[in-house]
């Protein structure tokens, strides 16, 4: 084994294509190599309101979402992060050795909390050091997660490191964030420069996994483009990526580029060289039926496991067991080097 895998989705809402090709296939891939622990953390999607009988149903598909998109339940761990008491427990230390300072600078919360700060949950603010709880409660190696995490992992690899210093030990392990492919950052449909996100307004915005064939069709078809012909090689840097300014012209034709290219395996350049000059209309059709094959599947396997709740709920029960397993001595250590005795 290479590692230990730590990731997790909120269950806010269905997930959508951002979710799938920024984090969960990645996780699906990798799964042989590393030792995985993926985590439906209900505990961070508290930091906003949840109904609580969505919250409960929003688990289930969730972990159905990870079981149909092809993670092996034999071979790696799913749970939900509040069956587990050691990532509220760990969180409480760490929220006592990451500094105001640091949480201040996160972005993510300034974009949640919006212009009524004062009004936002606690909890919500500390967000990120739950999230880094979750990871260095495992002693995770690496975690694979989209572009929009990137400094929240910085931020776990800062408290690790203060933590050891603080207290003169090596108990903690600074996280290796795993982020990149063409689908690090999936954006809007209906505005490219905006991410793809379960909190987007429009539905139009995203294409959720258990989207129907027409539906898919219907908001690839209504997506934003321009009446230009698709771009050619020239808009490429000497690395294969899009280069800026021209993604700054266009960012709505590139983002359906990079899909492509992500849902079909490919770099971007090899779409781009295959849609050269071809109109938007023609694209478009290629790219639902691509999504349409990819994605059909694992909406047909989530609604057949959600059919059957009991064996969504022993599967995390099962998961939640081993996960205690994992974090529990490791709590301990982390609870012996701040000198609180044994109970
Ligand atoms: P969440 O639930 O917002 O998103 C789950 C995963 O999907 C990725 N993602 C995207 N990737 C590409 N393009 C997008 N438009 C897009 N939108 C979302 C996210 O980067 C993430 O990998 N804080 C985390 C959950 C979490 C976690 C953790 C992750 C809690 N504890 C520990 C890793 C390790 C979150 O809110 O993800």
């Amino acid at each position: 084994m290479k590692g230990r895998i730590f990731s997790g989705v909120q269950p806010t809402h269905t997930l959508h294509l951002g979710n799938y090709l920024g984090a969960v296939r990645n996780w699906v891939r990798m799964q042989k190599e590393y030792e995985c622990i993926f985590c439906v953390v209900d505990m961070h999607a508290i930091t906003v309101f949840q109904d609580p009988a969505e919250l409960t149903k929003n688990t289930r598909e969730v972990t159905a979402a990870f079981m149909a998109s092809g993670i092996d339940v034999s071979h790696s761990i799913i749970f939900a992060q509040s069956q587990n008491r050691v990532h509220a427990q760990l969180a409480w230390i760490l929220n006592c050795v990451a500094r105001v300072g640091w949480l201040n600078r996160m972005t993510q919360f300034k974009e949640k909390a919006g212009k009524d700060r004062e009004n936002a949950s606690v909890g919500l603010y500390t967000y990120p050091v739950l999230m880094a709880a979750d990871i260095l409660g495992y002693r995770a190696t690496h975690v694979p997660v989209g572009e929009d995490q990137k400094q929240h992992l910085e931020l776990a690899r800062d408290i690790a490191q203060k933590f050891n210093t603080d207290f003169g030990v090596e108990c903690l392990v600074p996280p290796a964030p795993v982020i990149g492919g063409p689908a690090a950052r999936v954006m809007s449909l209906r505005d490219g420069t905006k991410k793809m996100s379960k909190s987007d307004p429009s539905d139009y915005s995203r294409i959720n996994m258990t989207d129907d064939a027409d539906t898919i069709a219907l908001k690839f078809r209504k997506a934003k483009t321009d009446p230009a012909p698709l771009p050619g090689l020239e808009v490429l840097d000497e690395k294969g990526f899009v280069k800026a300014e021209a993604d700054a012209l266009r960012p709505e034709a590139y983002n359906l580029m990079a899909i492509y290219a992500a849902l079909s395996d490919q770099e971007i350049g090899a779409v781009i060289g295959a849609y050269e000059g071809k109109e938007f209309s023609a694209f478009k059709r290629d790219l639902t039926e691509l999504a349409v094959s990819v994605l059909g599947p694992i909406g047909a396997e989530m609604k057949r496991l959600l059919d059957h709740p009991a064996e969504i709920d022993a599967v995390l029960s099962r998961g939640a067991t081993k996960a205690r397993a994992i974090s529990e001595p490791i709590l301990t250590e982390i609870e012996r080097a701040v000198g609180f005795l044994p109970a």
